[in-house]
């Protein structure tokens, strides 16, 4: 390639006005990039405020309604549900997982019933419902990887039949999107999309989240290391994607963004089946801390590194900011 030289060539030409800088513009963020995670409560209060994530709620099943009429009204295509369930309802197994009449099957088919092409994603995990807060159980001292797929399959079965559009297996066991997308397929869930958390790093990032559902307290020392990836590895996380698209997800995630913009890039170039990415709890904390104490500006850093999380190749993005950008900055443009 070759290039004119300055003064011949000089970049700033495109950078006039906002209307010649739209139109070199290579990546936008549109309402359509965006899936909403929202949390449900057990709970009777309508809306109780994270202390870690400021402007992010848990809802009821009744106040969970009316988040999802705003999705819809603001035409975002997606949102993510997570449980926090009480702690009475918490044992060793997570067998509240398997209750078809649980508080997230509950919602699934109430949100259903009255917004039935908002797209629902549902985690497939163990988390929200076992008292030590890990994604799977634990046979001698060790999560169990096999005995867990089996859970984890029925935990599917259930989600789907309850109408989850979206399985999101967020446990990281070895093996389970074969297993899911086999038990799916049998039980004739011929259209459910399994969105697969395929590279989904142990990060520190989430601790706002488990505070949210509740999860973070039971887990000792080394957390989640034996199953989520070392931050440190990039070819792994290649390895992973590539299994759980052998094994027949239909989406990857990659997660968390920011810190891992290197693996999102990575993996939209290297596979042609869409890359999602979460920006996850702790990143939202990040920022509104900043925002809270006036040393940001929040639109503006919200855009910038939504935009970035596009521009390294996710095709869609999980974010706490969906109604955020779609109502306060995508509807102003
Ligand atoms: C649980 C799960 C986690 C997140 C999504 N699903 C947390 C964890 O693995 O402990 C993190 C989301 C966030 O931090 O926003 N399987």
């Amino acid at each position: 390639m070759t290039y004119a030289k300055f003064p011949n060539l000089r970049m700033r030409r495109l950078r006039q006005n906002s209307n010649i800088l739209s139109l070199v513009q290579e990546n936008n963020l549109e309402t359509t990039d965006l899936i909403w995670p929202i949390f449900l409560t057990d709970e009777t209060n309508k809306m109780v405020e994270i202390k870690s994530m400021p402007g992010v709620y848990r809802y009821s099943l009744d106040g969970i309604l009316k988040q999802a009429e705003k999705a819809n009204e603001l035409n975002i295509p997606a949102i993510a549900i997570f449980p926090k369930i009480s702690d009475s309802l918490k044992d060793e197994k997570g067998s509240e997982a398997l209750n078809s009449k649980n508080l997230v099957c509950n919602a699934v088919k109430k949100i259903k019933l009255n917004f039935p092409d908002l797209l629902i994603v549902c985690d497939v995990a163990l988390d929200p419902y076992t008292q030590h807060g890990h994604d799977g159980i634990i046979i001698n001292n060790k999560i169990d990887n096999d005995e867990t797929n089996k859970i984890l399959s029925e935990q599917s079965l259930i989600l789907a039949d309850s109408g989850c559009d979206i399985i999101a297996p967020s446990d990281m066991m070895d093996g389970r999107i074969k297993l899911l997308r086999e038990t799916l397929e049998k039980n004739n869930f011929k259209d459910t999309i399994i969105l697969s958390y395929a590279a989904k790093f142990a990060s520190s990032y989430y601790n706002p989240f488990r505070d949210a559902i509740n999860s973070g307290k039971n887990l000792g020392e080394s957390g989640k290391r034996s199953y989520q990836m070392n931050p440190a590895n990039s070819n792994e996380a290649i390895n992973e994607i590539a299994l759980d698209i052998n094994e027949g997800a239909d989406i990857v995630m990659i997660k968390p963004c920011l810190p891992y913009l290197d693996i999102i890039y990575m993996a939209s170039k290297k596979f042609t089946i869409p890359c999602f990415a979460y920006q996850v709890s702790g990143e939202y904390s990040m920022i509104m801390a900043g925002v809270n104490n006036g040393w940001i500006d929040k639109e503006k850093l919200v855009s910038e590194t939504l935009l970035c999380i596009k521009r390294a190749g996710a095709r869609a993005i999980l974010t706490y900011f969906a109604p955020y950008i779609a109502s306060e900055i995508i509807k102003r443009k």
